[in-house]
């Protein structure tokens, strides 16, 4: 074997040609040796030379047998074929071979016009094995920013569809037909309803019905972000621009959802400044990240989604009118539950069984009592009142059918004995008295529910055995749930319990 390092000492009579041809060969004897494999093709890619091991790696010990074959038949992956008919090397390639990964390199070979004859391919498995930690590290980074992509692009798609939208009344029917129309354009949306009656949900199922589903959904709740990120949350940020958390900037939420749907969540609490920026953006369709210069042109469908009273905002000059008119192309009002009565028990039957799915225990079901009540509760806080309500009485109720009994002390009716709004009737509470109020009452009921004892009612309402103890003492109840010593408490006026 040549030794690469040793100097070539050039005789007399050795001109440069023969130098040039000897370092071939010496790179070609080294490659021999090193290598594993070493083949050479010819312009229909046959093989013309392929060593010894190399051939048996392949299943032919003898090499002077592949000779004249097409390279493929040995090695099914080769590349070589590719090398001469493009005229291209391919410097370093990993191949792969039985599961393991070789180095490759893949030289044209020509002739003195320049014309391909043929290629070179060395392979340098044996010379792998130092590699093998870094092919385990960049195939485990590959599998993670894998996995981190597809969870990225789940959270950016809809959540739900215009089948979750559970109503037959004649104002949800109207809602949803009206949705399913804007969806099918491209203008701004503005969902106006009070808190908890599907403003988010109608927005995702927005963009899951209109052309741009296969797009981004991105969301971002104004009132949620502190009013000095709000502006790089939405526009973004150049590196090193943005004093804020994050120093190496950031990609604003318009940009993200180029294509798809922003969904502008508690628009009205925006602040004034943005509000300005905002109308900008939605005029030009560009937005220009915190710091830099550049603008980036976006195509972003717009939902907007409040609870409060936003001509009222403007007419108190906290909202900007020119983006009032500017979100307000298709309104959709979204009914409150106590205007949608007839959907209550559907809707209940749909939440049971939301609350059931993926527990070991079968969906709750409403009897005929229990469904009258909740029909004349006024439901300030619409769907999400009505689920905390189902969740409780789920809770605390031994059965699995629960009556009008499993409700009491968790709503009150419209015309029952306690006011509809306690604002207009029943004096407004100390917030530490009604919170005792409320926990007396709960634990209360637990304990009835569990015969008066304390560790099983401790388990349902998720608290430590200990904890509830102290909690009733503070409260003065004993068990089992004494009334007595309850509204002794009351009259002594109870302090509550921060512990
Ligand atoms: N028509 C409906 N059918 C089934 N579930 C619904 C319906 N409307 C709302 N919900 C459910 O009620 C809960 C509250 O809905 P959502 O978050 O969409 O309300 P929202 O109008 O955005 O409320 P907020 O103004 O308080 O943010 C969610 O769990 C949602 O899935
Ligand atoms: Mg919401």
């Amino acid at each position: 074997m040549h030794a690469m390092s040793k100097p070539l000492r050039v005789e007399p009579g050795l001109d440069y040609a023969s130098i040039r041809q000897r370092a071939m060969r010496t790179l070609f004897d080294s490659f021999d040796a090193l290598c594993e494999g070493t083949l050479v093709v010819d312009r229909e890619a046959r093989i013309v030379w392929i060593n010894e091991r190399y051939a048996a790696r392949f299943g032919q010990p003898d090499a002077t047998r592949a000779i004249g074959r097409p390279v493929e038949e040995l090695i099914p992956s080769s590349l070589m074929r590719r090398v001469v008919e493009t005229g291209e090397p391919i410097l370093l390639d990993i191949m792969e071979v039985d599961g393991t990964a070789f180095v490759v390199t893949r030289l044209p070979l020509r002739d003195d016009e320049g014309t391909v004859i043929g290629a070179v391919g060395l392979a340098l498995f044996d010379h792998l094995q130092p590699l093998q930690p870094l092919f385990t590290r960049v195939g485990k980074l590959q599998r993670e920013l894998s996995e981190a992509q597809k969870r990225l692009s789940d959270a950016r798609r809809a959540r739900y569809t215009f089948a979750d939208y559970i109503g037959r009344s004649a104002a949800a029917l109207a809602v949803k037909r009206q949705a399913m129309r804007c969806a099918r354009l491209s203008s701004t949306v503005l969902l106006l309803g009070e808190t908890g009656t599907g403003k988010e949900l109608l927005a995702h199922a927005i963009h899951d019905a209109s052309p741009r589903s296969d797009r981004p959904f991105v969301s971002v709740n104004v009132a949620a972000v502190p009013e000095a990120l709000l502006e790089a949350e939405f526009f973004g940020a150049a590196a090193g621009a943005y004093t804020g958390a994050d120093r190496r900037g950031r990609i604003g939420k318009f940009e993200l959802a180029d294509g798809g749907t922003l969904f502008l969540d508690e628009i009205g609490d925006m602040p004034l400044a943005l509000q300005a920026k905002l109308l900008r953006v939605l005029q030009e369709q560009e937005v220009e990240p915190l710091g830099s210069n550049k603008v980036i042109r976006v195509d972003v469908r717009i939902v907007a989604a409040t609870s409060a009273d936003l001509a009222q905002r403007v007419a108190e000059g906290r909202f900007r009118s020119d983006l009032f008119y500017r979100l307000n192309v298709l309104p959709i009002t979204l009914p409150p539950l106590r205007e949608r009565r007839e959907d209550i028990e559907a809707l209940c039957r749909h939440l049971l069984q939301q609350m059931a799915a993926g527990g070991s225990e079968p969906a709750c079901r409403l009897d005929a009592s229990a469904l009258a009540l909740l029909q004349r509760c006024p439901w300030r806080g619409n769907l999400r009142e009505l689920r905390n309500t189902l969740e409780q009485a789920a809770m605390l109720s031994e059965h699995r059918v629960l009556g009008a009994e499993d409700f009491r002390g968790i709503v009150r009716p419209d015309d029952g004995p306690l006011a509809a709004d306690p604002e207009d009737a029943a004096p407004l509470l100390d917030y530490r008295q009604a919170l005792a109020d409320f926990e007396r009452n709960l634990i209360r009921r637990a304990l009835a529910a569990c015969g008066g004892r304390v560790v099983p009612a401790a388990r349902r309402l998720g608290l430590g055995r200990a904890t509830l103890y102290k909690k009733m003492a503070t409260l003065g109840l004993s068990a089992p749930g004494s009334d007595t010593a309850a509204d002794t408490a009351d009259r002594a006026g109870n302090d509550g319990d921060d512990a």
